[in-house]
Order: C-alpha cells, then structure tokens, then sequence
C-alpha cells in the first residue's frame, strides 16, 4: 500500500538511481496508431534508497502477505509458501522482489508457473501473461532450506537468527527478506498472515493477534494475523520456549507478553509497566494505532539489541523498564509514521528516546531538562566527535548510533523549548495522525512544525539537523 500522493516522488527517485541493466526501465514507445495500448516495461529493481540501493522495487504495490510455513529448530530448516497479493502500478513484462532466503522450488503468477531468476537480494520475474496497470495479481512462491542471517553495515545481525530453542526474528533495516520475499522498504505497506507449524511445546509468536493455535502429531500451528498495515523491516514470528501471559491494558487493548523462562526475573518490572506505558503515550501521542500490544522477550545474545517489531517489540535479552517504553513508544513513531527513506532515522530513534526520557520523569525519576543536559546528551563537549554527524543524514553505518537517538531526542526538546508545551505536543499527535499507517520524512515534520507554531524554523532546523557541531543558539 502506497500513499498516492507520494508516489510521483517515488517514481522520479527511482528514475535517478536506475544504473545497470536490471534497473534501467525501458521507455516504451506507444504502439503506432494505437495510443491506448499497454506500455510494457520492467518494475524498477530498486526503490531509490541510498542507504540500501537493492532494497524496495518499482512497478507493484504490495496489499498482502501470506505465509504459511513449518521450522523445526533441531535442523533449522524452513518449509514456506508465501503468497503476495500485489497492484501493477505501470504495464508490467517483468517485476523484482527482495528475497535472501533458502531454495525456491516454484513460483507463480496468477497460478501460470514461472521461470524466475535470482541476483543477491532481487528475485526476477517475468509475468505471463504481462500485468497492466491496476491489475491486482498473486505471487505463490515455495521455498525450503535455512533461513538467512543478514550482516548490518554497523556490524550486527538481523534475519532469522538461530537460538537455542528456536528463532530470533527481526529485520531492520533490511532482515526481513532473509525469510519472506517482500517489497522491502517502509513505504510500501502491506496487512500480513502468518500460519506457522513448529515443534510441540514450542511457541511462534508474530505481529497481530492470536487468531488459533492447534496442535495434532507433535507440532502446534500458530495463525497471527496483522490487521493493520505493517512496513515489512517490522515483521516477527519468533520461535522458542515461552511463558505466555495475556491481559488487557486500562483503555481495553488486548495485551500478549511470551518470555523466555530464562528472561522472567529480570523483566518482570519492565512487563508489568507495559499496561501504564501504552495508556501514558495514548495520553501524550493519541490513541494507540494497532488493535493489540504485547513483547516477545527471547534469548539472543549475540544479537543484543530490541527492535519495535509492529505490536509486539522483540527483545534479544531481558528487558529494562526504559528500552521497554522506547519500544513501545515506537509503535507511534517508526511502526505507524514510518520513515520514508532509511536517512530520516532521526524520526524513529529520537522520538522513540525522547519518549523514554518522558516516561523516565512519569515514572519518578530523572526530569526530561535534566536528562537534556546530562552528559550523555547537551553535556558533551563542544570537542566530542559526536557533534560531527549530521542528523538528518547519518550514513547507514551510524543509523543505530547514538546520533539520531540522542541528538534526534535533544533536537525534539529544543524544539519544545522553542515553540512551548502545548504547540510542541500538538505537533507530535498530529505527527502520529496525519501519517497514521503510512510513511513521512524530515521535510514533512519540518512543515508540520512550522504550520502549528506558527513560526519560520528554518534556522533552528537547520541547526539542529543539517549542520555538524554542537548548537549553541537556535
Ligand atoms: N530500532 C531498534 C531500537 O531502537 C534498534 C535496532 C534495529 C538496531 N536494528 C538494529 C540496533 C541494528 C543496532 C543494529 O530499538
Ligand atoms: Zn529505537
């Protein structure tokens, strides 16, 4: 699902960064004397990211995403059919989907068996018959083998990463096609379904609700069906051994926590503060925008970071009270309002971590002025090499550092201080309503800003997130 008004943007960025012969689109000639005709040509193999020149593709528009799968964590082994529900967006004759997983042993379009070819992450299919523009088509791909585990360009790991009793699933910025082909970018929004068939005593856990659970012959099947859309980077069906606890929060969402035994001791502060912590950002963001909230609480040590995966964080350890509120605060801030290109990661991490410090000062401790100035934030010095980032655009290598979640949350209390409590809050739920389920950038925010204060704030932007060095007037 694409916002169509961001769309002739998408399309002009894919145009500039089309280079090499699976990614130049072919200007058709219209058929003479038939000016109504289809003009063929192939999807673009990139969305135009930067960050990640492979990631997302042109041409479709992805509604839905089935997959229906067993794993057994003894052999890691996976035995998947996906089934993607797309829209042509141009007259297609070929069309590309992200994928790093295991071994296709068929593919279809619109139930015609293709042939299909693979090149790093793109998956290459030429439709036949051709797709027109509007048509809605379905992909069944069938695939078995290991899943992937994808190396960051900071270093960490993300995919599908073995543990000792299953899986530890994530994918962002870019695991997810380790284990489901996907369009994978945020702006290209889908519902998903998981059916997932794993070792009796185990549990798979997703994004979504709980729509059954059986078990016959040794093995339970999990169906979890994500109702809203979800940008693919924030897909989960983790696996292991977990302790299920489901509730209700004060204002009726439905609440499904799954710990790692080995986890419970030291997240049981964290777990029992989640109710009060999406009832207190409902208070300052607006409503909560999924049906359902929860975590998944795993062992995965040599992962060894969270990740808001859509209703249900993932935590690779046990979880502290202050990474829970971030990651709950980010189903707000990254999974409804998501990114629109992986450089605007300033508007995840430093609402997420600015979140963290309010809830910090609800919660009774430090005040958000003086987590401002302390010496992990405005208290560095002018000197520290951390001012040198710029925050609007911190490479891919810097987008889980220190910048975009310290800086970004220091650049939303300037901003407060700027524009005062009320216009400030008011931005930020109209932030999270206006692009509700969908994706926006840092010039978005920058007009919304600037439209409910009132105010030019060209230079205090300027200051805060194009320009290197520490600000010292705005
Ligand atoms: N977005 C995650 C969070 O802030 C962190 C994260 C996701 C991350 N992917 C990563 C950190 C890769 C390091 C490397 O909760
Ligand atoms: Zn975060």
């Amino acid at each position: 699902m694409t916002y169509s008004r961001l769309r002739a943007a998408t399309m002009a960025a894919v145009a500039l960064v089309a280079a090499g012969p699976l990614v130049a689109p072919q200007v058709a000639g219209a058929a003479p004397g038939n000016p109504g005709a289809p003009r063929y040509s192939a999807g673009a193999a990139s969305i135009g990211d930067p960050y990640f020149p492979d990631a997302g593709n042109g041409g479709y528009d992805v509604q839905h995403y089935d997959l229906d799968f067993s794993y057994d964590p003894a052999t890691r082994f996976m035995d998947a059919t996906a089934t993607i529900t797309a829209v042509a967006t141009q007259d297609l004759d070929r069309f590309n989907l992200d994928f790093r997983g295991p071994e296709i042993s068929s593919l279809t379009v619109n139930g015609h068996p293709h042939a299909f070819t693979r090149d790093g992450q793109e998956l290459i299919v030429t439709p036949r018959p051709k797709l027109k523009t509007g048509q809605t088509f379905t992909v069944v791909v069938r695939y078995a083998g290991v899943p992937a585990v994808v190396t960051d360009p900071d270093g960490s790991i993300e995919g599908w990463v073995p543990t000792d009793d299953g899986a530890f699933v994530a994918g962002e910025p870019q695991g997810t096609p380790a284990w489901l082909p996907t369009n994978d970018h945020p702006t290209d929004k889908a519902t998903f379904r998981f059916t997932a068939k794993v070792p009796e005593g185990l549990t798979a856990v997703g994004n979504g609700q709980l729509l059954s659970q059986r078990t016959s012959d040794g093995w339970t099947t999990f169906v979890w069906d994500s109702t809203e859309p979800m940008a693919s980077y924030l897909a989960t069906i983790t696996i292991g051994n977990f302790v299920v606890t489901e509730t209700t929060t004060a204002g009726g969402i439905p609440v499904y926590v799954a710990v790692d035994p080995r986890q419970v001791a030291g997240s049981a502060s964290a777990v029992a503060q989640l109710p009060k912590m999406i009832d207190f950002f409902s208070s300052k963001f607006g409503p909560y925008p999924f049906a359902s909230t929860g975590a998944i609480i795993d062992r995965a040590p040599n992962v060894g970071y969270a990740l808001e995966t859509q209703t249900k964080p993932v935590f690779s350890g046990a979880a502290s009270v202050s990474t829970m509120a971030h990651e709950l605060a980010h189903q707000w801030y990254g999974d409804s309002v998501s990114p629109e290109r992986w450089s605007d990661i300033w508007l995840n991490e430093g609402f997420a971590t600015y979140a963290q410090w309010m809830y910090t000062e609800y919660n009774g401790g430090a005040s958000v002025t003086q987590t401002f100035n302390s010496s992990s934030n405005y208290g560095r010095a002018a000197s520290s090499s951390f001012w040198q980032t710029v925050l609007a655009d911190p490479g891919p290598v810097d987008m889980f550092s220190s910048i975009p979640y310290n800086r970004g949350a220091m650049t939303l209390h300037a901003l407060r201080g700027k524009v005062g409590d009320d216009t400030f809050f008011r931005i930020l739920r109209e932030w999270a309503a206006n692009n509700r389920h969908g994706h926006a950038s840092t010039a978005d925010f920058i007009a919304l800003a600037e439209k409910e204060s009132g105010q030019h704030l060209g230079a205090f932007f300027d200051v805060w997130l194009f320009q290197q060095g520490k600000p010292t007037t705005w």
